[in-house]
């Protein structure tokens, strides 16, 4: 399966500009890497208009359980669908701490992201003080499960991201060690759930040019869910570069 380089701008723009970012990255694809970028709602159609030349699929941080209606603040997956994206993030972990979204509430998105025909990546990830209590497989186990029971069937196209939330924004990355187990045992999850499932599963948390090609060296790490460096198309470029040059060596 191709490796995944997935942009989450979060509530920001890049500084240089949407056409300039997609520009600079068009000069970057290649490689058989996918590449995608999740702008704020108000920007899918902008960046939209210049991704395809640029070899950027495009992505969205975010929908609505529902179909249609009347939810007041709510995007629903059949418009983003409907403005070109093909991905939709769903479960971020400042989704689950700053707006109360639970697991099954998750779920319940990613049913119906893939109902809508997207694809859905789902974010997972223990925060410091689990990790430190041991208990990071368990969290794990209970974030996939009660997602599992609101989605039903997993299909090939479900991609996860482990972002460990003590490695967000932090500057603190996993080390690739940390990161392939972690991979390791969420893959382990997901196979008792649904045997023969083609997952891809993404790291993010702090990923930058300096760490990207040691962690997609090791196996199981499918590509990376980038925030802060995915801002600048220079750093998304060498994070891509980095990533092509792990490839090519294994
Ligand atoms: P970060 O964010 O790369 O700035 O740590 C990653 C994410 O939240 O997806």
């Amino acid at each position: 399966m191709k490796k995944l380089l997935f942009a989450n701008w979060k509530m920001n723009l890049p500084p240089e500009g949407i056409a300039q970012f997609a520009s600079a990255m068009a000069g970057a694809r290649g490689d058989g890497i996918e590449v995608a970028v999740a702008p704020p709602f108000p920007f899918i159609a902008e960046l939209g208009a210049v991704s395809s030349s640029a070899g950027i699929i495009l992505g969205a941080q975010n929908c609505s359980d529902k179909a249609s209606g009347a939810f007041t603040g709510e995007v629903a997956a059949a418009m983003l669908r409907q403005l070109g994206a093909r991905y939709v993030i769903l479960g971020h972990s400042e989704r689950r701490q700053y707006f109360g979204e639970s697991s099954s509430l998750v779920g319940q998105k990613v049913r119906r992201v893939i109902d809508d025909g997207l694809a859905p990546v789902m974010c997972i990830g223990e925060d410091q003080e689990t990790r430190d209590a041991g208990r990071t497989v368990e969290l794990l186990r209970r974030q996939i499960t009660d997602a599992a029971a609101e989605i039903g069937h997993f299909p090939d196209e479900l991609v996860i991201a482990y972002e460990p939330v003590w490695a967000i924004g932090t500057g603190r990355t996993a080390t690739p060690q940390i990161a392939a187990e972690t991979h390791a045992e969420i893959r382990e999850i997901v196979r008792h759930l649904a045997h023969g499932c083609a997952l891809r599963i993404l790291y993010g948390g702090s990923v930058t040019p300096d760490n990207a090609e040691a962690l997609a060296a090791e196996e199981g790490i499918d590509g990376f869910l980038v925030g802060g460096a995915s801002l600048s198309s220079e750093k998304f470029a060498a994070i891509h570069r980095g990533i092509a040059s792990a490839t090519a060596r294994k």
